[in-house]
């Protein structure tokens, strides 16, 4: 089939267009603005490939849009401003795209005959949760931020397009993903990258907001199960039945980093991390002497000799010996977080904060046969990996960020 995939150039859209282009006979179109956050070397491999095209332009853009429509049998719209720390500096742009945008996207599909139409929503659309439950199709929206907010105006339109038009719509509505060449402003990218830059880990509040973590593989499969087999006119949520605090994952993957150690004594205190972390990890010493933690993506070791305090511009010298001493560190439990650490910097919470996600998938196991594949543990194991080994895709990005803000907590943010 002929697909245009919008926002192609992004996260989970390229990682969805990897996956289409190596197991379908489909051209694919991808319609990208390149925002910031869209980046071509994330589709590097597929230039000059003659199923895959790309075009640059707004989804809010109707000639653009139409160009981009002609001769497609099925849209995949990933096309989003994502972030919601950016929403909270700047609703407008969220809105143009996410609102404005949906419906020209829509519109056009419509006018052009698409046969089929998955457009992707998210799990922030029904709000937050406390400790227990979880969200189905059919809880009520409750949107908490401008983010969340854009994304109901979307999901509704999309909806109200199969109500009335017979559009054949289909909604996704995925949980956090996590996987390689997710931009380095969201969590756990954010993570790797500061501690291989030898800078902390910003964490809102205390770290104990719960997420649902889903591979990006995973998400991707889904969509496309959704895409050849899903029903018009149904939303399907895609949750990763992987849920755990932020202060876990930070430790984890400081953990994968070979930054800590008793890994396994702190799974075992720690709910949510059951499973067994491999013997490298939990046996591995200093990044500096372990074999297993290799410098990433480099073959040269080079002592880090500063450090970046999160949303300040002082750098701090660090002895090129910094790092945890085996022996001495003891494993944290769940009610022993300290107050300050070496490589977590506890900030403001957000204006807002979600407590916790979670999503029932029953819905799609139960039509459509898809369930999660890859283990959390496992998946943050080879996205560590990803960003250790590809230092040249996420360095720019990082210095243009590192330039810009670090979070709207930053006194001197600039957007
Ligand atoms: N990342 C997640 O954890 C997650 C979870 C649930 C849902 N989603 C949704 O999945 C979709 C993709 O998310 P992502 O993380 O890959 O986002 P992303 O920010 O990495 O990528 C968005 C892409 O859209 C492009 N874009 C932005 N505005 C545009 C416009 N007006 N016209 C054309 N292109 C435009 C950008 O250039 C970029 O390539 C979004 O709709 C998002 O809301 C993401």
């Amino acid at each position: 089939m002929n697909l245009l995939v919008t926002g192609g150039a992004g996260f989970i859209g390229s990682n969805f267009i990897r996956l289409r282009l190596a197991g379908s006979g489909d051209t694919i179109v991808n319609l990208d603005a390149l925002t910031y956050a869209g980046n071509l070397a994330n589709l590097q491999e597929f230039d000059g490939d003659a199923r895959y095209r790309f075009i640059r332009g707004r989804i809010e853009d109707p000639a653009k849009v139409k160009e981009a429509m002609t001769g497609i049998d099925a849209v995949v719209h990933f096309a989003a401003e994502s972030h919601v720390d950016r929403s909270i500096a700047d609703a407008a742009p969220f809105i143009t795209t996410n609102v404005l945008g949906t419906h020209v996207l829509l519109d056009a599909a419509h006018k052009a005959g698409v046969k089929r139409f998955v457009h992707v929503s998210t799990d922030e659309v029904y709000g937050a949760l406390g400790k227990e439950g979880r969200f189905t199709e059919t809880t009520p929206f409750r949107p908490r931020s401008p983010y969340s907010a854009s994304k109901v105006a979307g999901d509704m339109l999309a909806q109200a397009f199969w109500e009335t038009h017979k559009l054949p719509v289909m909604v996704v509505r995925p949980s956090n993903n996590y996987g390689p060449y997710q931009f380095p402003e969201k969590l756990i990218p954010l993570m790797v990258t500061n501690l291989v830059e030898g800078r902390k880990v910003p964490l809102y509040g205390r770290g104990e907001n719960v997420r649902d973590w889903l591979h990006v593989e995973d998400c991707c499969r889904a969509i496309e199960i959704v895409l050849d087999r899903g029903k018009p006119g149904e939303a399907y949520n895609i949750g990763g039945e992987s849920e755990r605090r932020n202060i876990e994952v930070v430790n984890l993957v400081i953990a994968l980093m070979g930054l800590t150690t008793q890994v396994e004594a702190k799974a075992k205190v720690e709910p949510g991390m059951s499973a067994p972390i491999s013997a490298s990890t939990s046996t591995s010493t200093s990044p500096r002497t372990s074999t297993s933690a290799r410098e990433p993506g480099t073959k040269n070791h080079k002592p880090e000799t500063s450090v970046r305090e999160p949303g300040t511009k002082n750098h701090k010298p660090v002895p090129s010996d910094r790092g945890p001493k085996t022996a001495d560190r003891e494993p944290r439990t769940k009610n022993q977080e300290p107050e300050t650490d070496e490589f977590i910097e506890f900030v403001e919470d957000r204006p807002g904060h979600d407590f916790r996600y979670a999503l029932d998938n029953a819905k799609i196991r139960a039509e459509l046969g898809w369930h999660p594949e890859i283990q959390f543990e496992d998946g943050l194991r080879r996205t560590v990996d990803w960003y250790r080994e590809h230092p040249e895709w996420w360095q720019p990005l990082k210095a243009r960020l590192n330039r810009e803000s670090a979070g709207f907590w930053t006194k001197d943010r600039q957007r």
